[in-house]
C-alpha cells in the first residue's frame, strides 16, 4: 500500500508503529498458516508464526471548547480498536474491486471530504448528495444529512456496502487472511474479522477525529489575543443581527436538528431530505445542520455542493433561502442585508472556528 506524505488535518494523531514481526519467522515446512487459530498456541509451534499485536497510541484528550464524546455501551472506545478502524478507513481493499477506500471521498487534508460536488460510488453510480465531513460525526444524534443512519457502527457499515459496493461477509473473509488483521480483531473483538466488528472499529476511529481548541475556543477560554477584533465582530453578527447561531448554536454550531433552508429548491425535483425519513411532508426540504467548526477547510458545501466558497455559502444563508416552490422554509430564515465588513467580519469569526493544523499520519497497512 502507497504511503502519501503529511500534510495537514484536523486533528493530531500519534503514529502509530507497527512495528513487523520482531523475531524472524522460524523456518517451517508448513507454509500454510492456521487461519482463525489462537494467537500463540503449543499448537501452533509447526505453522508461520503470527506478528505481535502492535502497540496502539493513548486515546487523545477532548479538544478545548467540546463535551465529551457519548460512547455507546456496546462499543467501548478503546487505542485498539481506534487503530484498527483507522487502518481500515485507508484500506482499499474494503472496496469491492480494491479502488477506492472511504478515504477516497472523506480526505484529511480536504476537511474529511472530497473537494468535489458530487462523487462517484464504487461501480460508477453518482451519489446525490455531496460527501460530508466527517469532523466531529461523533456528536451527531443520527447520521446522513437526512438523519437516516440510526448509529455510526451501522452508518459506517452502510458506508461500506453503498459506497465501496462491498459485499461485507466477502471482505471481511478476505480480511481474515491478513495475519495482522486476524491478530488485530481476535484482540479485540476475540473474534475473526466480521462485518459488526468492522463498522464497530471504524465507528470508533471516526469518533476521534474532532474540532476544538480553536482560536475562538481560546478566546473565550480567556486568551484576548487568541482571536482578531474582526472575529469578535463577527460572533456578534453571528448571535444577534444575522441569527446563525439560532440554529447554528455553540459550543457544537450545529443543534442537532433539522431545517428547510431551502437549498436545492431551484431544481425540478428537490431532495426531500428528512421528510421522506420522517414520512412526514412537514419535514420536506429539511436537512441536518450541520457543525461549523472547522468548515473553512471543507468546500464546496450544503448538500448539494453548489456553493464553491464559504463566501458564497454564507451569502446563501443571509439570502434567507429559496422560497418559490418551498412550502416548509424555516422561518428563522430571514434575508439579512450586511455591509462589505461586516461581512468580513462573519467570514473571519468562522475561520477563527478552524481548529489548529496539525499534521496527520495515514496508517501502515496491515500486509
Ligand atoms: C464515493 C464516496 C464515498 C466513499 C468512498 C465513502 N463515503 Fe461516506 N459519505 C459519502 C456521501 C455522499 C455521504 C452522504 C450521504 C447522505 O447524506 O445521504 C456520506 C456519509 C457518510 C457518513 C455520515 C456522516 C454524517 O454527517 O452523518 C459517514 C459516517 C460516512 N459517510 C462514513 C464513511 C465510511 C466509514 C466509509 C468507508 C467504509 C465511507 N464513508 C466511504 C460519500 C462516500
Ligand atoms: C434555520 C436554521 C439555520 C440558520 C438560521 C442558519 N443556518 Fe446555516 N445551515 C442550516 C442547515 C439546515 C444547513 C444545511 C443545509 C443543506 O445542506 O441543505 C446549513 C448549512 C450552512 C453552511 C454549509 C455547511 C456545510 O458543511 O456544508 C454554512 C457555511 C452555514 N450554514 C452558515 C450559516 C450562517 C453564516 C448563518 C447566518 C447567516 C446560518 N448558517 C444560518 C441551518 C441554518
Amino acid at each position: 500500500m502507497t504511503q502519501k506524505p503529511l500534510i495537514f488535518a484536523v486533528f493530531a494523531a500519534a503514529t502509530v508503529a507497527l512495528a513487523g514481526c520482531p523475531e524472524s519467522p522460524a523456518p517451517t515446512t508448513n507454509s500454510a498458516a492456521p487461519m482463525g487459530s489462537a494467537m500463540t498456541s503449543a499448537s501452533a509451534v509447526a505453522a508461520k508464526p503470527l506478528p505481535p499485536m502492535p502497540k496502539a497510541p493513548a486515546l487523545a484528550a477532548t479538544p478545548e471548547g467540546l463535551a465529551e464524546l457519548k460512547i455507546p455501551a456496546d462499543n467501548a472506545q478503546t487505542p485498539e480498536k481506534v487503530m484498527l478502524g483507522k487502518q481500515l478507513f485507508f484500506d482499499k481493499r474494503l472496496s469491492r474491486d480494491g479502488s477506492a477506500s472511504c478515504e477516497t471521498c472523506h480526505v484529511p487534508e480536504k476537511g474529511w471530504t472530497d473537494g468535489t460536488v458530487l462523487s462517484k460510488k464504487v461501480g460508477g453510480a453518482m451519489n446525490v448528495r455531496h460527501s460530508p465531513t466527517m469532523i466531529n460525526v461523533g456528536y451527531n444524534d443520527a447520521f446522513y444529512d437526512d438523519g437516516r443512519g440510526e448509529t455510526l457502527e451501522k452508518t459506517a457499515e452502510a458506508a461500506w456496502k453503498g459506497q465501496l459496493g462491498a459485499d461485507p461477509a466477502v471482505i471481511a473473509a478476505a480480511l481474515a487472511k491478513i495475519p495482522l488483521y486476524q491478530v488485530e480483531f481476535k484482540a479485540i473483538f476475540n473474534s475473526d474479522p466480521t462485518p459488526e466488528a468492522v463498522g464497530k472499529a471504524l465507528a470508533s476511529f471516526i469518533r476521534t477525529i474532532r474540532s476544538g481548541g480553536s482560536p475562538w475556543d481560546m478566546h473565550e477560554k480567556g486568551d484576548k489575543k487568541a482571536a482578531s477584533d474582526s472575529a469578535v465582530r463577527g460572533f456578534d453578527l453571528f448571535r444577534n443581527k444575522a441569527g446563525c447561531a439560532q440554529c447554528h448554536a455553540p459550543p457544537a454550531y450545529t443543534d442537532n436538528g433539522y431545517h428547510d433552508v431551502g437549498v436545492g429548491y431551484e431544481k425540478l425535483d428537490p431532495d426531500t431530505g428528512r421528510g421522506k425519513i420522517a414520512k412526514d411532508e412537514k419535514l420536506d426540504g429539511a436537512f441536518k445542520t450541520p457543525t461549523l467548526r472547522s468548515v473553512t477547510t471543507h468546500a464546496p458545501y450544503f448538500h448539494d455542493g453548489h456553493a464553491a466558497t464559504i463566501e458564497a455559502a454564507v451569502d446563501y444563508m443571509l439570502s434567507g433561502g429559496i422560497k418559490e416552490k418551498n412550502k416548509n422554509l424555516d422561518p428563522k430564515m430571514k434575508v439579512v442585508k450586511l455591509n462589505a465588513k461586516e461581512h468580513d467580519d462573519l467570514v473571519a469569526f468562522l475561520k477563527a472556528l478552524e481548529a489548529p493544523a496539525t499534521p496527520f499520519e495515514r496508517p501502515t497497512l496491515p500486509e
